[in-house]
């Protein structure tokens, strides 16, 4: 079976004191290749927890990660992952950077160059490929990272938060670059962040999470990031249907926050 599956995962975070977080509770659900699915929820929900055990940085208390058939036992270059930022080798130059995948796997330069000098001008970064990362602008250390990903071929693509720590028109641009990666390579993407908005344009299919246990809250599939392949995503947001799903998924998270401010009281 090709596709990524998540079984029935839960995780359980034993603390020196004695006692544990239940950070997700029978987690299930199914990738089919080439899907974009976006996650939303609050702060603590068990976002980056999920993200960590599908990549195989951590081991699921129960339940298992399959993926095109295996399970998953651990890290490999069939998941890539793309962090928020600061991931990127900082003594190396853009092109060093994106080629470090393949020159770990043994490859020469007459193997991967072709392939790494074109991703470089699919992410725009072709003229800047000498240059060191610290003299390059956040929104380009990102592109960095998502050429970098590429390069190893993944058939699945991990991203947490890969765009919040940019200003709002550079994340406008990376959230068009990232369909268009998306369009062109037909990798399985699963991309968390904090912001409504970005899951609705990124999101093809848009998964809500609560907290405590962290679980699945409701699933949505949504049109927009179809459309923002070939659209300007203002245009995007234009949709009559884009509104009225980003106030339903603001007054969920909404509700979800008040809850959990409530306990914190209670229990102050
Ligand atoms: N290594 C750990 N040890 C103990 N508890 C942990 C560990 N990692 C995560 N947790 C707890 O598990 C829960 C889920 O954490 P996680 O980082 O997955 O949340 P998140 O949804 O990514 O949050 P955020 O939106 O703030 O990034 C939290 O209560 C957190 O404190
Ligand atoms: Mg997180």
């Amino acid at each position: 079976m090709s596709g990524l599956t998540i079984e029935n995962i839960s995780m359980r975070f034993d603390l020196p004191n004695g006692g544990s977080v239940q950070a997700l509770k029978d987690v299930t659900l199914d990738l089919k290749p080439g899907e974009l699915m976006s996650v939303l929820g609050p702060s603590g929900c068990g976002k980056t927890t999920l993200l960590n055990i599908v990549a195989g940085f951590l081991a699921p208390t129960e339940g298992r990660i399959a993926m095109n058939g295996h399970t998953v036992h651990g890290p490999d270059a069939e998941r890539g992952m793309v962090f928020q930022q600061g991931a990127l080798f900082e003594w190396m130059s853009v092109r060093e950077n994106v080629a470090f995948g393949p020159r770990m796997k043994g490859e020469r330069e007459a193997q991967y160059g072709a392939n790494v000098d074109h991703l470089l001008d699919v992410v725009g970064l072709q003229d800047f490929k000498e240059k060191a990362i610290y003299e390059l602008s956040g929104g380009m250390q990102q592109r960095v990272a998502l050429a970098r990903c590429l390069a190893n071929d993944p058939d699945v693509i991990l991203m947490d938060e890969p765009l919040g720590a940019l200003d709002a028109l550079t994340r406008e641009k990376m959230q068009s670059l990232v369909l268009k990666l998306w369009k062109e390579t037909g990798k399985t993407i699963i991309l968390i962040t904090h912001s409504v908005e970005e899951a609705l344009l990124l999101g093809e299919r848009l998964l809500v999470m609560a907290p405590r246990p962290g679980r699945i809250h409701k699933e949505y599939r949504l049109p927009f990031a179809d459309l923002g392949v070939d659209q300007d995503l203002r245009e995007v947001k234009k949709h009559p249907d884009y509104n009225k799903t980003r106030e339903e998924i603001l007054a969920m998270i909404w509700d979800m926050e008040e809850e959990i401010m409530g306990r914190t009281e209670e229990s102050a």
